[in-house]
């Protein structure tokens, strides 16, 4: 049978985007440390550097702030394919039709530009609360103007002004999700955009591959854990009947960090900011502490500490935002990165044509 190789370590590319280093649990955007990034600056402004490759000046911030308040509206036949979707459409395949379909009408020319990055990252949370209310009997909601972009995706979806703590938590997840290397969706993005096809067919691309299981995430099962294991004093014995029987404790492990993920500890801080004191946020300490402690017992020398998915879970919890909703949510911050890699690519591109070995069989006849 074929050997399986799914080009783990294989180089596809140089990139000054970011860097993922899982020995020394590093995650750097253009020089800085993601996990200060996410609690230190916002949406708007680490985008920018993604994009750009430096922090905005203050008039730069302002200038791309008004610029996405501005690309965030839908245009009527958007609306109507996604009305016209039946129900059962999951969301990630509404966004990847409506950012295909937007490409027909809109500013698609080679080679890719920053405006289209900033109309796709935009207009992205509008499909998505769009979709969400229609779907829920809501009334949809007209993007607000004088709202940030993390603020206006979580008024969009609520109806509700939110907090600057629950902006603050959410834009923490988002800035966390922007950058990842060459992950499946990113280099996705990049296989087709080397063909010169345009950004939009690019992140559609992208999100194809971001709607499978083995990328997309799933914090919810986090959070299922978490409601079964209900009070602390249960916490060891569940943790351990679960090790014993060989299950795997959710939010645990990760195929590249082998230390504690560094989106976890920069999810955690703002967890705690925004939340406080709360039981269901200690019981999550709490299952964290147990489990790393556990895991050392029964898995000794695999290095199994939390990841993303874990405060992931304890943040999209606390903003109350509905499960089908968390991919989708993921995808509205990873959408940065997978633009910023498109325009990389552009700029020195070369078609992704890798050699593939034979392993069937030759023809028997001469011909
Ligand atoms: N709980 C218990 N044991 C674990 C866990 C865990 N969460 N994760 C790994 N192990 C054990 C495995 O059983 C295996 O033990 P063995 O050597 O005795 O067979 C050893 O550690 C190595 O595990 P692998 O599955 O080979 O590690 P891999 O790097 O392939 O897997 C993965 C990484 C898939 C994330 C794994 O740790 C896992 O399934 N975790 C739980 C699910 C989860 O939290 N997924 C979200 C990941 S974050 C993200 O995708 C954005």
């Amino acid at each position: 049978m074929a050997k399986v190789t799914g080009l783990e370590g294989v180089v596809a590319g140089e990139t000054d985007i970011g860097l993922v280093d899982g020995e020394k649990g590093y995650l750097v955007y253009r020089g800085y440390w993601a996990k200060e990034l996410a609690v230190t600056r916002t949406y708007e402004e680490v985008a920018y550097l993604l994009w750009n490759g430096h922090l905005p000046s203050a008039e730069e911030l302002v200038r791309l702030k008004n610029e996405m308040a501005a690309s965030r509206q839908l245009p009527g036949y958007i609306r109507q394919i996604i009305e016209l979707m039946p129900a059962s459409v999951p969301m990630m395949l509404v966004l990847q039709s409506t950012i295909a379909a937007l490409g027909e009408q809109e500013n698609t020319s080679w080679p890719p530009v920053l405006a289209q990055a900033v109309r796709l990252a935009s207009i992205l949370p509008t499909i998505i609360a769009y979709r969400y209310r229609t779907l829920n009997g809501l009334t949809p909601l007209e993007p607000l103007s004088e709202l940030g972009h993390a603020a206006n995706y979580l008024y969009m979806l609520t109806g509700e002004k939110p907090t600057e703590a629950h902006v603050q938590a959410l834009s923490a997840y988002l800035i966390l999700c922007m950058e990842h290397g060459m992950n499946a969706s990113t280099f996705a993005a990049r296989v087709v955009l080397s063909t010169e096809s345009d950004m939009n067919a690019a992140v559609a691309g992208a999100i194809g591959a971001m709607k499978g299981p083995l990328h997309g995430g799933a914090p919810y099962e986090v959070i299922a854990m978490l409601e079964d294991i209900g009070t602390q004093e249960r916490a060891e014995p569940w943790l351990r009947k679960a090790l014993e029987s060989g299950t795997k404790i959710m939010g645990f492990g990760h195929r590249i960090y082998k230390t504690k993920d560094p989106r976890a500890e920069a999810l955690q801080i703002a967890t705690q900011e925004m939340i406080g004191k709360d039981p269901s946020f200690d019981l999550a300490l709490h299952v964290e502490a147990t489990a790393i402690h556990l895991l050392q017992e029964y898995k000794p020398g695999r290095r199994l500490f939390t990841n993303v998915e874990f405060y992931a879970a304890a943040i999209l919890k606390a903003l109350e935002l509905s499960p089908d909703i968390f991919t989708p949510t993921f995808t509205a911050g990873r959408i940065i990165g997978w633009t910023a890699h498109i325009m990389e690519q552009a700029a020195n591109n070369r078609i992704f044509r890798p050699q593939s070995v034979y392993t069937g069989p030759m023809p028997q006849n001469e011909f």
